[in-house]
């Protein structure tokens, strides 16, 4: 009797406790807050709240942030003010915010953008690493940092939420979002971005310096066949769960409140349109608190018809959808609002959906505490690209490169020797720095202001300048004393960085050559968004040095070339010999790479 006694006082002790920590006094007050201002509020101020507009559909229709009341502004790809430094974004935001307090209910929205490695739709703001970079660092606190200065420079411009970080596990190097993904291994990434999170939401979401975090994109979306970007995933639950979910699983015990749901498909079926993965599993198995946003337009993939798609998303699970599209194009953010209400009046979305979703859009900007402090602090605004917070930087960049070979010792490299650069890569931020850089696909040269190409950062390391020559095409090389050749990729993002040939360019190649032919010692930099095939390459060079998309701080790369810091990086990815190899991760079967996942050497 005793026995059963003591088993029942534990179960509900138990209970208790878990009851107790989810009515903790703060959540009991952000709930009391929410079903207050939910009571009061219309069916069309509700749609207003699922409403997600991007700045150029706005831009021409201002009045109707407050004539529709809605809840969320974005900057996508390509869609910025004139003023692209830190005060033009800062002024935009409180403009439009000051609009948005002029609905019946005065609810602030709150703005989104892609800051994906730093501030990086801002001129002179700090960039970081990409992700698979981060990965390669192996180190969740200079993660968390990078993500608190992000926050800090995001929250500068007034704007209140990052789509980031992207948990993908980027499984086949086709993708040409490998280099958002921190990995191909799950345990790596579910580390990185629970770092990540936490760095951004800090330990208060309501501090002035920290922004919401949109955990992405849900889910599979590096996992699709060929690496196809936006294809479809074909695993088992299994594979799902074990692969694809556990990033999501650390991101909201690390308290992420958003998540975006991804335009891949899991077994043919549109996740947009997933009510098992995004309701049963995300919001009921995980208990997710936070709320859902859509892909851009990506509803409007789940089909022809536009009213169709708004209701298998909405009973799907989504909360917010992200619409591209004004009143002068089709599937626009007027015909949403109108759809959405025909469809509660007609039973085919329930106002319970309804209330689920606004309820947890609501509880977040409480919490965010944006009633009460909608507009930008001004004080902040001048620590944008900070020589503090480049310093972060190039401490990111220097241990997120992997030395891959090294013979003879030809690294690190002498301050009082002849150095010759080679290659427009060596001089170039906009390849540092790839995609996500200002524009969307990013571009070649000075995209961004305030950083440190590598040639510069070579040149302020020697003894003298004059001891640094260069050259686009690698000739000069002959009086030189080693040679630096850096190659890479040029910048590009999502589906139009898909390629099916990662080879190095003609050109990159010829360099390499013209630097093998000086018969100099010859160290390669390659700054790429992935592992790319290397093997003749490796044979023309005494080192070989992955820097990933180091982002503004060249100086880290400089840092590791002449041994001021020792190489500390590790293969986020398993390095393929050829094309044939790829999809190749470690754990595979007659798993036989160029170098293993974790590969990385030191002086
Ligand atoms: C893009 C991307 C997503 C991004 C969103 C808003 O298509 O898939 O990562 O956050 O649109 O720009």
């Amino acid at each position: 009797m005793r026995r059963v006694i003591t088993i029942i006082s534990f179960i509900f002790f138990i209970g208790i406790t878990v009851v107790h920590s989810q009515q903790t006094p703060k959540n009991k007050m952000l709930d009391k807050k929410t079903d207050e201002l939910l009571s009061q509020m219309t069916l069309d101020e509700k749609i207003g709240q699922m409403t997600q507009v991007d700045f150029n559909a706005i831009k021409k229709n201002v009045k109707d942030i407050a004539k529709y009341s809605l809840g969320s502004i974005l900057c996508g790809g390509d869609s910025e003010p004139d003023d692209i430094t830190a005060k033009g974004w800062a002024e935009l935001y409180d403009k439009y915010q000051n609009i948005a307090l002029k609905s019946r209910l005065k609810i602030p929205f709150i703005w989104g953008i892609d800051a994906v490695h730093g501030h990086n739709n801002v001129d002179g703001a700090v960039l970081f690493p990409h992700n698979i970079g981060l990965g390669a660092t192996r180190n969740p606190k200079i993660v968390e940092e990078a993500a608190r200065i992000t926050a800090l420079e995001v929250a500068a411009t007034g704007i209140d939420w990052t789509f980031a970080p992207c948990v993908a596990v980027a499984r086949n190097e086709r993708w040409g979002r490998t280099y958002e993904s921190f990995g191909e291994d799950p345990n790596l990434v579910k580390g990185m971005g629970a770092a990540y999170v936490k760095g951004l939401q800090g330990a208060d979401l309501s501090d002035d310096a920290s922004i919401l975090a949109c955990v992405k994109h849900y889910m599979g979306d590096g996992g699709t066949t060929n690496g196809k970007d936006q294809g479809n995933t074909e695993v088992d639950e299994q594979t799902l769960r074990n692969i694809h979910l556990p990033g999501y699983i650390t991101a909201i015990k690390a308290g992420a409140k958003s998540i975006m749901v991804s335009y891949n498909s899991w077994n043919g079926q549109k996740m947009h349109g997933h009510k098992y993965l995004l309701t049963d599993v995300l919001k009921d198995e995980l208990g997710f608190e936070g709320f859902l946003v859509s892909d851009w337009a990506a509803i409007d993939q789940l089909d022809e018809d536009y009213k169709n798609t708004i209701e298998k998303s909405i009973n799907a699970g989504l909360d917010m959808i992200m619409i591209p599209y004004g009143p002068d194009q089709k599937n626009n953010y007027v015909e949403f609002i109108t759809y959405l209400k025909e469809l509660v009046n007609e039973g085919k979305v329930p106002m319970s959906r309804i209330d689920d979703a606004v309820r947890r859009i609501l509880k977040v900007k409480f919490e965010m505490n944006l009633f009460e402090n909608p507009l930008t602090n001004k004080n902040l605004t001048s620590k944008v690209g900070s020589k503090e917070h480049r310093e972060v930087a190039r401490d990111a960049v220097r241990q997120s490169l992997v030395l891959l070979k090294n013979d003879n010792a030809v690294l690190p490299l002498s301050k009082e020797k002849k150095i010759h650069v080679a290659g427009t890569a060596a001089d170039d931020i906009g390849i540092q720095c790839g995609g996500w850089t200002i524009i969307w696909q990013g571009k070649n040269g000075n995209v961004t202001s305030g950083g440190t190409t590598i040639l510069q950062a070579i040149k302020n390391t020697v003894d003298d300048e004059s001891q640094v020559t260069y050259s686009a095409d690698g000739s000069g090389a002959e009086n030189s004393d080693v040679v630096v050749v850096v190659v890479g990729e040029k910048p590009y993002a999502e589906m139009h960085g898909d390629r099916e040939d990662l080879s190095l360019s003609k050109e990159d190649l010829e360099l390499i050559d013209k630097a093998k032919s000086s018969g100099k010692p010859a160290a390669v930099v390659l700054l790429s968004g992935r592992p790319m095939l290397i093997a003749d390459a490796l044979g023309k060079c005494d080192a070989f040095v992955a820097a990933w998309l180091p982002g503004t701080e060249g100086k880290g790369v400089a840092d590791v070339l002449f041994g001021d810091f020792k190489p500390v990086g590790k293969l986020p990815h398993s390095w393929p010999k050829n094309m044939q190899q790829i999809p190749i991760n470690i754990g595979d079967a007659n798993y036989d790479p160029l170098f293993p996942y974790g590969f990385g050497l030191t002086f």
